[in-house]
């Protein structure tokens, strides 16, 4: 009973507080920028790198992590299927992401180097006080290969917090099937019509439903793209003769809502205010 009523009062505060915010939507929104504006119609921003020396970071040691595991040297990512068997590559990938993550890497300031990447960018989306998830992970798209795809799916779907939002580094030029689609928040209706018709459809039915309505983001290397991981979004076959490469890792809001990924577990603060260190750390006088 307690629990119960516990749960409506929550609901309550929620809902009161979307109420308060829907309130001032409209005049908030005229002040937005550009970049902020389309990436709530979109879904997406697209905008060049702000860091090379940190592009530069990543594709040297990858480049650097190849040349170590498979003794190639100046090997072009666009034709890595030439030189790995499709089943190596997951072994390969996951050896690679251990690497990127690792302490010797950290001590590199890797994550430092992502959040380089796009520094004025995410804080354009999520915010000045920021969290970044604790690991970066990596991509490997071999042409025809269907043993590593991402379904249709949105990440809120699996436990991600929907102010969560995604960093999406392209290490090679992507393009068409080589690249990642995303329903664009204008199709959400369809996509909600087809699931609510449905929604015994598996992941494959919803993308053949939706698939004229995807958008493939067209993007090259020194780009980057911030992504909006409500919106069903994933990938298919590449069917390009080019193997793509991207790096992820995700931001939030450091005080919005945390669902399966906590922080200090998944996520760790990348900014913080004075004020909020100050707020964090007070202690009321005792008597
Ligand atoms: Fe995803």
């Amino acid at each position: 009973m307690v629990t119960k009523e516990i749960t409506i009062l929550l609901i309550v505060k929620v809902l009161n507080f979307k109420k308060m915010i829907n309130k001032y939507y409209e005049k908030l929104y005229s002040k937005l920028s550009s970049d902020q504006k389309l990436f709530l119609e979109k879904g997406y921003i697209v905008k060049k790198v702000e860091s090379l020396e940190s592009l530069n970071f990543f594709r040297t040691k990858i480049e650097q992590q190849i040349n170590i595991k498979l003794k190639k040297n100046k090997i072009n990512l666009n034709n890595f299927h030439k030189i790995i068997k499709t089943k190596n590559l997951n072994l390969f990938r996951l050896d690679l992401i251990k690497k990127i993550n690792s302490s010797n890497y950290k001590k590199l300031d890797s994550r430092q180097h992502y959040f380089r990447l796009a520094t004025k960018g995410i804080e354009k989306i999520v915010g000045k006080e920021i969290a970044m998830q604790n690991e970066i992970s990596l991509s490997i798209q071999l042409p025809k290969d269907n043993s590593s795809l991402l379904p249709l799916h949105s990440d809120t779907w699996s436990g991600n917090s929907p102010f969560e939002v995604v960093l999406w580094l392209p290490l090679v030029d992507c393009f068409s099937s080589k690249s990642m689609f995303i329903l664009e928040n204008k199709n959400l209706k369809k996509f909600e019509k087809i699931y609510k018709k449905n929604s015994k459809n598996n992941s494959d039915q919803l993308y053949n439903s939706l698939k004229k309505y995807v958008k493939f983001i067209d993007i090259k290397y020194g780009e980057y793209m911030i992504f909006n991981q409500n919106l069903p979004h994933g990938n298919i076959v590449n069917k390009t003769n080019e193997t793509r490469w991207s790096l992820n890792c995700r931001f939030k809001g450091l005080f919005t809502p945390y669902v399966n990924k906590k922080l200090g577990e998944v996520f760790k603060p990348i900014s913080l205010a004075p004020a909020s260190i100050l707020g964090i750390n007070y202690n009321y006088p005792i008597k």
